[in-house]
C-alpha cells in the first residue's frame, strides 16, 4: 500500500535550522565532503513494529549515503541519555531518537543544543514545555489511532443495550503511544456509559507481557466483552492467553489493536481480532530527507504527521499478499 505522509505546520511554527552545524570533528563527517553523519537512538526491539521501524531507518540511511550511528536501548531511557551523551561527544551532525517515555529529555536535549547538534524526534514525542529543543517530530497521530479504535468499537456495538465490558492493554508506561492510544479511545468512548473500562494495565508492548496480563485479567473477570490493546504484538500475547482459557478470541472477546504488522494482520484475516489502526513504522526514507534539509541549514516543518489507516477482517484479507512488514 501506498503511504502519503502529510506535513503539518503547527501554529505557523516553522523550525528554522542552523547551517553546517555539529559537522566535523571526530565522528561527524568532515567539513565540505557533504556526507551526513547521524547518531540514531532506537527505543529497543519489543515488537513487530520496532523491528520494522529499525530496518527501515537503516536501509534509508544505507540508499541515502547517511552513515548511522544505531543504538537500542533496551527500553531504557538511561540507556538513550548515554547514547545520545556518546553522539554528543563523537560530534555526529545530527541526532534522532524516538524517546522510549515522555519525560525527562530537557538537560540531554540542551546539551545537544550547545554542541550545536541538531536532534530530530522520530516516531514519540516528548513532553519538553521548550519545542527549540528539538528541530522536528516526525511520526503518528497516536491520539487519533486511539479515537479511530474507539469509533469502531462505538459502532460495532451501535444496536446493543447491554453493557459492554473493555480490558485495556497499555502500551510502556509514560510514553507517548501510550498515553495518547489510552486518551483517544476514553475520549470516544466516554460520551456512552454503556462502555466500561474493568482493567487497564501495562503490558510493555510485548507479545510476552500481553499474555501475562491478559490471563490475569481473565481470571479476576469472568466476563469481559472486548480486549483494546495498543499494539498487534500484546494483542496476539493475549489471543494465547484467550485460547488457553477456553474462550474463543475475535467472537466470545472482540480484539481492537493498533499497528497493523503481518502477524496482526493474519490474525486480522484468521478472524482473531476484529479490528486494527494501521500505525506505520516505515518512516526511514522521511527522516533522512528531514536530516538533510536540517544539517544543511534549511527550514523544516516543526511536527511531519505519517497519514495512516484502518483495516477490518476483509481488509486484512486483501492487504496482506502485498503487505511489507
Ligand atoms: O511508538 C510506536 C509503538 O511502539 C508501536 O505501536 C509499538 O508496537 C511499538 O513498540
Amino acid at each position: 500500500m501506498l503511504k502519503r505522509i502529510s506535513a503539518l505546520f503547527l501554529a505557523g511554527a516553522v523550525a528554522m535550522t542552523m547551517a553546517g552545524c555539529g559537522s566535523g570533528g571526530p565522528g561527524g563527517s568532515a567539513p565540505g565532503d557533504g556526507k551526513i553523519t547521524m547518531g540514531f537512538s532506537q527505543v529497543g526491539a519489543e515488537s513487530g513494529w520496532r523491528t520494522a521501524n529499525t530496518k527501515s531507518v537503516q536501509e534509508a540511511a544505507e540508499n541515502a549515503g547517511v552513515t548511522l550511528k544505531f543504538s537500542d536501548a533496551q527500553q531504557k531511557q538511561e540507556n538513550q541519555i548515554k547514547a545520545i551523551r556518546s553522539y554528543i561527544q563523537q560530534k555526529v551532525d545530527v541526532i534522532a531518537f524516538s524517546p522510549v517515555v515522555e519525560s525527562g529529555w530537557d538537560t540531554v536535549l540542551k546539551e545537544a543544543g550547545t554542541a550545536g547538534i541538531p536532534v530530530i524526534l522520530t516516531d514519540r514525542a516528548v513532553d519538553s514545555a521548550d519545542t527549540t529543543l528539538y528541530r522536528t517530530f516526525l511520526g503518528s497521530d497516536f491520539i487519533e489511532e486511539g479515537r479511530k479504535a474507539g469509533k469502531w468499537l462505538v459502532e460495532e456495538f451501535k444496536d446493543s443495550k447491554d453493557s459492554v465490558n473493555i480490558v485495556e492493554l497499555q502500551g510502556t508506561t509514560g510514553s507517548a503511544p501510550a498515553n495518547d492510544r489510552k486518551a483517544g479511545f476514553a475520549e470516544v468512548i466516554g460520551a456512552d456509559p454503556r462502555f466500561k473500562v474493568i482493567a487497564s494495565q501495562t503490558g510493555d508492548f510485548t507479545r510476552a507481557k500481553g499474555k501475562e496480563v491478559m490471563e490475569a485479567f481473565l481470571k479476576s473477570n469472568p466476563d469481559i466483552d472486548v480486549l483494546y490493546a495498543h499494539n498487534d504484538d500484546m494483542g496476539l500475547g493475549a489471543i494465547e492467553a484467550i485460547e488457553g482459557a477456553g474462550k474463543v478470541p475475535g467472537k466470545d472477546i472482540k480484539i481492537i489493536t493498533i499497528d497493523a504488522v503481518k502477524d496482526g494482520m493474519q490474525a486480522l484475516a484468521d478472524g482473531k481480532i476484529n479490528y486494527i489502526v494501521e500505525c506505520s513504522p516505515l518512516l526511514g526514507p522521511q527522516l533522512m530527507d528531514l536530516a538533510a534539509k536540517v544539517v544543511k541549514g534549511e527550514s523544516v516543518p516543526a511536527r511531519v504527521v505519517t497519514e495512516e489507516t484502518t483495516f477490518t477482517q476483509e481488509q486484512a484479507k486483501e492487504a496482506l499478499p502485498s503487505r511489507q512488514y
